[in-house]
Parts: C-alpha cells; sequence; structure tokens
C-alpha cells in the first residue's frame, strides 16, 4: 500500500560511509537520468550530515523517519557486510524498492531471511553484484552468450587490495574477511557468467600482517570452489597488497571454455601514469549504468539485474569457505 503512495525514482541512500557517499552523490548530480536523492540516513549523525551537506539532501537516523518524511520509493543500502539485514527488512516492511550491497548476508540465515521479507512484501529487490555492469565483463558475458568461448570449464580469478584499505578506510574490516568483501564478486561473476551451481569448497587462507594493527581477519584467502557440472575455479583475495601498490585493486580473471578463453585484467584502468609516484588512476567506471539497470527492473522493464537468489548462492559458498578455512577439509555447499 504504501509503495503505491511513495517515489520509486527518488532515492534514499542507507549509510553514508565510502559507498554510500558515490551512490549519493552520483544521485545528487543527476547522473542516473530519473534518479533524485532524497535523503541519507546513517545511525552516525556527523556522517549522514556531512553526506547531507555535500548533496543539499536531508540527513536522518533511522530509516522510518526518512520515508515518512520524503516519501522516497527506492532505497541503496551500504551498510558493512554483516549488517544487511536489518534495513533491508524494514525498507521491504515500508514498501520501498531495494538495492543492498553485495555480500547480500554474511548467513545463509539472514539471506533466507531478507529474501522472505521482500517476498512477503512483494517489493523490488537487488543485490548490488555490481561488476556485473562492469564494460570488460560486459563484453565478456555478451561473449558467453554467442556461445565463441563454447561451455567454461575453468575460472582464475584474482582480486586483490593496497593494505590500507582493510588498515586505514574500513573501520570494519576486523568484523569481515578479504572472501566476504573481494572474493564474494569473483563468486558472483563465476555464477553469473558459468551459470554454474557450486559443490563443494576448500580454501586456506593466512593471518599476521593485520593482526599486527589490531585487525583480526585474514590477510589472505585461496579457494578451489567445484561446481555441479565438474566445472572448477580458482580464487584468490589478499588484503595486504603494499602501500606502494599504483591503484585501487588487483583484478585478473580468467575463465576457458570449451572452445575459448576469455581474460580480463582491470588493473592498470587502461592507464599509467609516473609522476611524483607511479599510479592507475581510476578511469573504468560502471555506477550509473548499474543503478539505471536497476530502474529498468524496478519499473518491469526486460529484469538484467541481481536478484536476492543469487545473493543468496554467494553466501552459502563463502560461509562453506569459512567453515573449510577452520576444518581445513574440503566442505560441500
Ligand atoms: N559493489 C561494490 O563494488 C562495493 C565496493 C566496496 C564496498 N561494497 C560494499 O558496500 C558496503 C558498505 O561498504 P563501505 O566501504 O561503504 O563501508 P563504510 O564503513 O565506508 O560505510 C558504512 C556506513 O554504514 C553506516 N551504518 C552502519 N550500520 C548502519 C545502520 N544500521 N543504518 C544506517 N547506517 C549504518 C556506518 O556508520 C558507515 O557510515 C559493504 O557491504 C561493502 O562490502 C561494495
Amino acid at each position: 500500500m504504501l509503495a503505491r503512495m511513495t517515489n520509486g525514482k527518488r532515492f534514499l541512500v542507507i549509510g553514508a560511509g565510502t559507498m554510500g557517499n558515490g551512490y549519493a552523490r552520483m544521485l545528487a548530480s543527476g547522473r542516473v537520468p530519473g534518479a533524485t536523492l532524497a535523503g541519507v540516513v546513517d545511525i552516525d549523525g556527523t556522517k549522514a550530515l556531512e553526506l547531507a551537506n555535500a548533496t543539499g539532501a536531508p540527513a536522518f537516523g533511522d530509516i522510518e523517519t526518512a520515508v515518512a518524511e520524503t516519501g522516497a520509493g527506492a532505497a541503496y543500502v551500504a551498510t558493512p557486510d554483516s549488517l544487511h539485514r536489518a534495513p533491508v527488512e524494514v525498507l521491504a516492511r515500508l514498501g520501498l524498492a531495494i538495492l543492498v550491497e553485495k555480500p547480500l548476508a554474511t548467513t545463509v540465515e539472514d539471506a533466507r531471511a531478507m529474501m522472505a521479507a521482500v517476498e512477503h512484501a512483494g517489493v523490488y529487490a537487488e543485490v548490488n553484484y555490481s561488476n556485473r555492469w562492469n564494460p570488460p565483463f560486459v563484453e565478456a558475458m555478451r561473449t558467453v552468450d554467442s556461445g565463441d568461448i563454447g561451455e567454461l570449464r575453468s575460472f582464475n580469478v584474482c582480486l586483490n587490495n593496497p593494505v590500507s584499505s582493510p588498515r586505514d578506510r574500513l573501520r570494519w574490516s576486523g568484523g569481515t574477511t578479504p572472501a566476504w568483501f573481494l572474493m564474494s564478486h569473483c563468486l558472483d561473476l563465476a555464477l553469473w557468467l558459468g551459470r554454474k551451481k557450486a559443490l563443494t569448497v576448500y580454501a586456506t587462507g593466512g593471518r599476521g600482517e593485520l593482526a599486527g594493527h589490531g585487525i583480526e581477519t585474514y590477510d589472505w584467502i585461496h579457494a578451489v570452489v567445484r561446481y555441479t557440472d565438474g566445472a572448477d575455479g580458482v580464487f584468490e583475495s589478499c588484503w595486504i597488497l603494499p602501500d606502494s601498490w599504483p591503484g585501487g585493486v588487483e583484478f585478473r580473471f580468467k575463465a576457458i571454455g570449451t572452445k575459448g578463453v576469455i581474460d580480463v585484467d582491470t588493473t592498470y584502468q587502461n592507464i599509467a601514469v609516473t609522476a611524483e609516484r607511479h599510479r592507475y588512476p581510476g578511469t573504468i567506471q560502471w555506477a550509473p549504468a548499474r543503478l539505471q539497470a536497476f530502474l529498468r527492473g524496478m519499473e518491469g522493464e526486460v529484469r538484467t539485474g541481481v536478484p536476492f537468489g543469487d545473493g543468496l548462492e554467494v553466501t552459502r559458498i563463502l560461509v562453506a569457505l569459512h567453515r573449510s578455512l577452520e576444518s581445513g577439509s574440503v566442505e560441500p555447499v
């Protein structure tokens, strides 16, 4: 009922951190035709106010008040990895369309509860596995669809960050792992491009560098995923690239099919600048296209989005992966 009284193209941004800043500023700048920023919500009043001042939108401390006062009809949720469930349940109950950051949840129980909440409320909801709109992966999908590569049989993917990301930027890196934060993207790309279901996972990882900074999480995690059709994937996510790393990520993706190979490397961003220091400035942008796809999905056009079911599948793999890290054994997914 409330959904009909609200405006689906006016967005609330829940969580005024790094991602919330990016999406709120994008909405406020008019770079996503038809969508606007209705307000910003953060439990940290200072962060909410800072972002509100930067965008001209009002700041709120809770979702109920924000919806009541703005009449927003959609929300982008960018709270820490393990804190997606509560905002999603409230937003669903209030009838808003929801785009929630990855990973959908860090427990299977949370993921299922979130799926049930949006189904019960009948609201449109997607997970922000945004690399599906990253231009090289859009082309990879087109190529897979064309049949030129054949059936995908082997994935080899690494997505790594400089140590400054978990050490200096994320305040909650000790409450997550490089697998939840980074490898979730890689597992989603394999799921999407290969349309595969995981059967088992074996993972190893190491600690020490981040622990030395008081951050109790893995420095790196390696995983081997076996899919039900006999295909395999090898995944690496590392959080201790040196401070001297010239860009924001190391991202290499290779998929071998029965008829061909796809190789993606966004590490260098198509540009290297050497001045005071060597760096790869970020040039590959896709967030506006991602948000436009969400709008098209909300409006009932062809749905190219990321359903909560895919979010659940990645969460299931990651839960088994973390079990394997503890047990040292191959774990069923
Ligand atoms: N799609 C991508 O490419 C991508 C990239 C980076 C991060 N992420 C994901 O985005 C999410 C946010 O990451 P970030 O780097 O912006 O984190 P961040 O720490 O910079 O921001 C999180 C914000 O959420 C706020 N918050 C916490 N609980 C809240 C609640 N209940 N209600 C409202 N606000 C609340 C915090 O105060 C903080 O300001 C994570 O799940 C992360 O994995 C996605």
